[in-house]
């Protein structure tokens, strides 16, 4: 799959994170809960060193749940980290995280010693969500265009405890080829980066493997083709996607798909399962 990326400000957004890193006592690393590896970015573990790092499942709401259960195991088995699903616009969600930011950094939060919190993670992963609701009104981030040059926010939020927001300095790792599929099959990555037709083949040829069920369900399909394009013709001539002569029309059809999998039409759905936990049962 080929994605139209903008990876020439990685390496000054990573010396800018390393720079911010001495001030601060914990990381929220804002993580897709469906796509907790390919949404996460590998050099945060090694950029915030010892710090304590919080993993926020954000979009609880869209994943698998017993998959994301098995994703916060696998995450607290990892030093300093502990995890935690979310829906961030959700206010009483976020409430737990500034609980086990005390408990994590327990020598600060008091008056004049706020917890320095730095809230990381790639593009959509629903940081500005969880910053307005952490501080329950909406504020205007620096956008996180590439083109936009990145500073560093700082959030009171009068309790004890001080957010560094950093709008723009995570980007996913692209050279991972299966990771990038699930990225644009999410909807992270903006669909005129990309060949809408091939996400919704991948999608379609994952979902056929994960959850046919529900593909069957959903388009009332008697028998489940296992290529890609045979699926989105099928699922195009059920929703009557079609051009004069009666054929599909492939890119309705792709678009169809992609726009009810992302807004959860098929369910709770998980890209990923976390490494070593062997299947993890198709429903
Ligand atoms: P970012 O700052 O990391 O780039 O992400 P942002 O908060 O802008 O969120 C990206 C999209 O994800 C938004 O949708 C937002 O509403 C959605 N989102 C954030 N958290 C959650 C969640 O827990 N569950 C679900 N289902 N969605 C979430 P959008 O369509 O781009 O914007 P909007 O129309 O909702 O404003």
């Amino acid at each position: 799959m080929k994605i139209n990326w903008f990876p020439g400000h990685m390496r000054k957004s990573q010396r800018e994170l390393l720079d911010m890193m001495p001030k601060v006592d914990v990381v929220i690393e804002v993580l897709d809960a469906r796509l907790p590896q390919a949404s996460s970015n590998p050099l945060l573990q090694e950029l915030r060193g010892q710090r304590p790092c919080i993993k926020l499942l954000n979009k609880s709401d869209l994943a698998d749940p017993q998959t994301t259960a098995a994703w916060v195991t696998c995450f607290e088995q990892q030093q300093g980290v502990r995890a935690l699903p979310i829906e961030a616009k959700q206010r009483g969600e976020v409430d737990r995280i500034q609980k086990l930011c005390r408990k994590l950094v327990p020598k600060r939060g008091s008056k004049g010693r706020d917890i320095r919190a730095l809230v990381v993670g790639i593009p959509n992963v629903g940081k500005s969500t969880l910053i307005n609701t952490l501080i329950g009104r909406k504020i205007a981030r620096v956008g996180d265009k590439p083109a936009i040059t990145t500073c560093p926010q700082q959030v009171d939020l009068r309790n004890g405890i001080r957010l560094f927001d950093s709008p723009g300095l995570l980007w996913p790792n692209l050279q991972d080829h299966h990771g990038s599929q699930c990225l644009a099959a999410s909807g992270a990555i903006g669909d005129n980066a990309l060949d809408t037709i091939e996400v919704a083949r991948f999608s379609a040829e994952f979902l056929c493997s994960r959850y046919p069920q529900r593909l069957q369900e959903r388009y009332k399909l008697t028998a489940l083709p296992l290529a890609g394009d045979e699926l989105l013709e099928a699922i195009g001539r059920r929703r009557g996607c079609l051009i004069s002569g009666g054929e599909v029309d492939p890119v309705r059809a792709a678009e169809l798909l992609l726009h009810e999998m992302r807004g959860g039409k098929l369910g709770r759905i998980s890209f990923e399962e976390p490494p070593g936990t062997g299947e993890i049962k198709a429903r």
